[in-house]
């Protein structure tokens, strides 16, 4: 694999903010804990702290999130979106959303999206993203956008039961994306999709294109909540990013939070 490179990345950028402001580091504790200290230090929209590896990668729900040297894209962007802080798992969807369109022009191949934020190639998930917000009252102060993306990882190098349900862009295509060219591409797609999300029907335009690769529509789901768990249908996603689901008495319920299984996807049996 090629090394990380700023000036590399640099040159694929097709941006105003995004990347503009960029920390590439051999090893890191997690990019998000660094990019939230950067957020609190005021660091502008669009800041962003990529690592050849984490050792302390930081996954959904306190879980851990495996970042071996050299075989991944481990990457955090700061985003100030000025909007109140319901619209803000927006860009949940949009982090998505772009690195689904990015993988498809490196590979040919488009991942399908796992609502909320897992991205899965082959029945099992080859990209996470934890999103993390500050907001004082209504307001986004900032949000985290935490890419966990495995390109060359081979299915012998994830741990135990990981290998049933994690996977890399190389284990699926068979292709080795250089990785400068694919953060670019990332946050060029990520830009263009968040200022649309400012333009009027932005967002509907978008919801529609994630509601394409959502491959949990349509499928019986079981979501696990704090203190509940329980069997739907997955019928659509809503203004505010929610799941919509609808129960077997007919009754319908939007998540907004939960671990959300399929069976047969990303290890669940
Ligand atoms: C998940 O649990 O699915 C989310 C995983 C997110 C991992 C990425 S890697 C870059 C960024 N830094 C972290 O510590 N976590 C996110």
């Amino acid at each position: 694999m090629t090394d990380l490179d700023r000036q590399v990345i640099s040159d694929w950028l097709d941006t105003r903010a995004f990347g503009r402001n960029i920390e590439v580091h051999e090893t890191i504790g997690s990019t998000n804990k660094r990019a939230r200290d950067l957020a609190l230090a005021g660091a502008p929209n669009g800041t962003v702290v990529v690592a050849d590896e984490q050792v302390d990668g930081r996954g959904r729900r306190g879980r851990s999130w495996l970042s071996p040297k050299g075989t991944g894209i481990w990457m955090s962007v700061v985003i100030r979106p000025g909007f109140e802080a319901s619209l803000a798992p927006r860009i949940t969807v949009i982090a998505a959303l772009s690195v689904s369109e990015a993988v498809y022009v490196a590979t040919g191949c488009r991942p399908s999206i796992k609502w909320p934020n897992d991205l899965i190639m082959g029945n099992k998930k080859v990209c996470g993203i934890l999103t993390e917000i500050k907001a004082d009252d209504s307001y986004t102060d900032y949000v985290i956008a935490g890419i966990g993306l495995n390109v060359s990882t081979r299915t012998d190098q994830f741990p135990g039961d990981l290998a049933m349900s994690a996977t890399s862009i190389y284990e699926e295509t068979g292709t080795l994306p250089d990785r400068n060219r694919l953060i670019a591409d990332i946050l060029n797609s990520f830009e263009y999709m968040y200022e649309s999300l400012t333009q009027p029907g932005g967002f509907d335009r978008l919801r529609m294109q994630y509601r394409d690769l959502c491959l949990t529509l349509g499928r019986r789901v079981r979501i696990s909540g704090v203190n509940e768990e329980f069997e739907a249908i997955a019928k659509d996603i809503s203004d505010d990013c929610a799941l919509v689901v609808e129960l077997d008495d007919g009754t319908k319920r939007e998540i907004l939070s939960g671990d959300v299984s399929i069976r047969g996807i990303a290890g669940y049996i």
